[in-house]
């Protein structure tokens, strides 16, 4: 059973879905409305997925705070005295969603209650502003393992962004790469059941319920994804790295001066993948590839050259789907298979792509 306390913030709108999601996926849900949470939402919201309760029937299985107040924030951190929920603030999994006003999030003190709960095992989803309802049913399912899901017991490695190669101080050599497909990868992943890493390349959002290690560069990269890969089941990709880089970076600015013009010299950075591939042969490896046109031989070849298990193949030169965009179209391309994923949200996207990774799995006997 999972224990859903819902604080008196605007919030508590959304703790409906919350409560939707996380029985959809098979879970009885409590839900304890915090004094005050009724002004914003009312038992009869709740009804169909989870039994209103004064207080829980018995010792719950997970606990949301979802919305989380500074209050009880305080009160869980510091080991206070609080109502039925807070008496089960030992119960892991256990994740909090707070709803702060700005000011409220910036206090020192709420800010050390926070960091608190994350050292006591709590999954906190963001500084203050409420996580959507779907992060924070993914970070619940992430926390019980996804009971059985297809990825239980597997660890996952995705790199996501895009890396940054420093021309000066204030300058780098990047790319449009939003990050959000290797994200949506990452958070399927962790629905599905696995324990995720996340190596992020300049990402602006934290994607919670996962391990974090944030890069810049493709050195810094290359670092990170080879140390994450060390007892991982798989790597995942997407983060679009950059295939050169500045042969000397400058120190401060470079000045415009009376320059007629500026040379960049670029040397080629190395193939994080295939040195990867080299060194971890029983790793499951999926590329992504993006080409301007038809992405299947583009993939095909990339599968072949850099070792890959699987390549992911979009089409970038689209507008409507890819880097910027909310949804992706893609081919996965596999050693003698391969899959078309029509044009979807890059969480449904991602789904696909990790059903093709199980499928390839099981048919080489690998799970
Ligand atoms: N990749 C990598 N290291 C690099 C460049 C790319 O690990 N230095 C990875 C990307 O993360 C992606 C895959 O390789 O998963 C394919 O990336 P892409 O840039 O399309 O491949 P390239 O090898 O750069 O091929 P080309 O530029 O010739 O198309």
């Amino acid at each position: 059973m999972i224990l859903l306390a819902v604080a008196p913030a605007p919030g508590a709108l959304a703790a409906p879905e919350i409560s939707h999601g996380l029985s959809t996926a098979g879970h009885a849900v409590e839900v304890v409305l915090q004094p005050g949470a009724e002004r914003f939402v009312g038992p009869a919201a709740f009804a169909g997925s989870a039994f209103t309760a004064d207080a829980p029937s018995r010792r719950p299985d997970a606990l949301v705070f979802a919305p989380a107040g500074a209050a009880e924030l305080a009160r869980l951190a510091r080991g206070l005295a609080g109502g039925a929920a807070e008496s089960y603030a030992d119960v892991r999994p256990a994740v909090a969603a707070p709803d702060l006003d700005p000011d409220t999030a910036r206090h020192p003190a709420v800010r050390e209650n926070l960091s608190l709960l994350r050292r006591d095992g709590w999954r906190v989803l963001g500084e203050g502003t409420l996580a959507d309802a779907g992060e924070v049913v993914a970070a619940v399912l992430g926390g019980l393992g996804a009971a059985g899901g297809p990825l239980a017991g597997m660890r996952v490695v995705v790199s996501a962004g895009g890396t940054r190669e420093p021309i000066d101080a204030v300058r780098f050599v990047g790319n449009r790469s939003s990050g959000r497909m290797g994200l949506a990868v990452a958070r399927e992943a962790l629905r599905m059941g696995a324990e995720v890493t996340v190596v992020a390349a300049n990402v602006e959002t934290l994607e919670p319920g996962v391990r974090w290690v944030a890069v810049e560069t493709v050195a810094e990269l290359e670092e990170a994804v080879r140390e994450a890969v060390r007892g991982a089941d798989a790597l995942l990709m997407a983060a679009a790295v950059s295939d050169f880089t500045p042969a000397s970076v400058l120190e401060g600015k470079i000045r415009r001066g009376k320059k007629a013009r500026l040379t960049l010299e670029l040397v080629p950075t190395a193939d994080v993948l295939a040195g990867v591939r080299e060194e971890n042969p029983e790793l499951f490896v999926v590329g992504f590839a993006a080409t301007h046109g038809d992405p299947v031989p583009d993939a095909r070849e990339k599968l072949r050259k850099k070792g890959a298990n699987l390549v992911v193949g979009n089409d970038v030169s689209r507008t409507d789907i890819g880097f910027e965009a909310g949804q992706n179209e893609v081919w996965v391309v596999g050693e003698d298979r391969e899959r078309f994923v029509p044009r979807a949200s890059k969480e449904e996207v991602a789904c696909a792509i990790l059903e093709e990774m199980v499928e390839t799995m099981i048919s080489k006997g690998r799970t």
